[in-house]
């Protein structure tokens, strides 16, 4: 079995990396191989509303896209997690999605998704209100439902500004674990 997450955060050792990498501690203790995509590293063009994909299918620009669908498409398990940058996803995160259009279930040229995956999101924010961060959530969901992937499985995290935020809150990451091993009862 197999899990990939998306980190949108473009600070690989920031509170959602450590967020992610306590929900990765559990998926990898069950024996699921788990890889963390950091959007920050990677080298993802903007989508440039061409439109030649509604034709072919696929995108004019070869970059590292390829290799992250690749994942997806072999994952079982698909993690999207974002800190909030002015109440949304980071603009890493939303030029990552505007990129899978090629394989958006409205394009009737894309190369499907195999169905039957998991998916999962996580959402992080400085802010004490958490309709912030449910907003994000909505914003994932809708993203991994047009991917045909059901987003199964929700975490957030409010008042977490900084690293030592997050230290000083030892029960969230402990709630993080916990919130991985829902996501294994529901696979395996
Ligand atoms: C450019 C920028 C915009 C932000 N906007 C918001 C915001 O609108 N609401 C909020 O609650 N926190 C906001 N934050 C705070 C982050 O969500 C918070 O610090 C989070 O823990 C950062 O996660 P990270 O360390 O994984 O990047 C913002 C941070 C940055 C750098």
């Amino acid at each position: 079995m197999k899990a990939v997450c998306i980190l949108g955060s473009p600070r690989a050792d920031g509170n959602t990396a450590a967020v992610l990498n306590a929900v990765v501690s559990e998926l990898e203790n069950s024996g699921i191989e788990t890889e963390i995509i950091r959007l920050g590293d990677a080298k993802i063009g903007f989508c440039t509303g061409c439109k030649t994909c509604d034709k072919t299918g696929e995108c004019v620009q070869h970059d590292d896209m390829g290799r992250i669908m690749s994942k997806i498409y072999a994952a079982d398990i698909v993690v999207v997690a974002s800190p909030s940058y002015w109440g949304d996803v980071t603009a890493q995160m939303k030029q990552f999605i505007d990129r899978c259009t090629p394989f958006c279930n409205n394009n009737a040229n894309r190369q499907p998704i195999p169905t039957g995956k998991c998916g999962a999101a996580i959402a992080i924010r400085a802010g004490q209100n958490k309709k912030e961060n449910e907003h994000l959530l909505a914003t994932i969901e809708h993203f991994l439902g047009h991917l045909d992937i059901p987003l199964q499985h929700r975490f957030t995290i409010e008042g977490i500004k900084t690293r030592e935020d997050l230290a000083g809150r030892p029960a969230e990451l402990e709630r993080a674990r916990a919130f991985g091993r829902e996501i294994i009862k529901h696979v395996i």
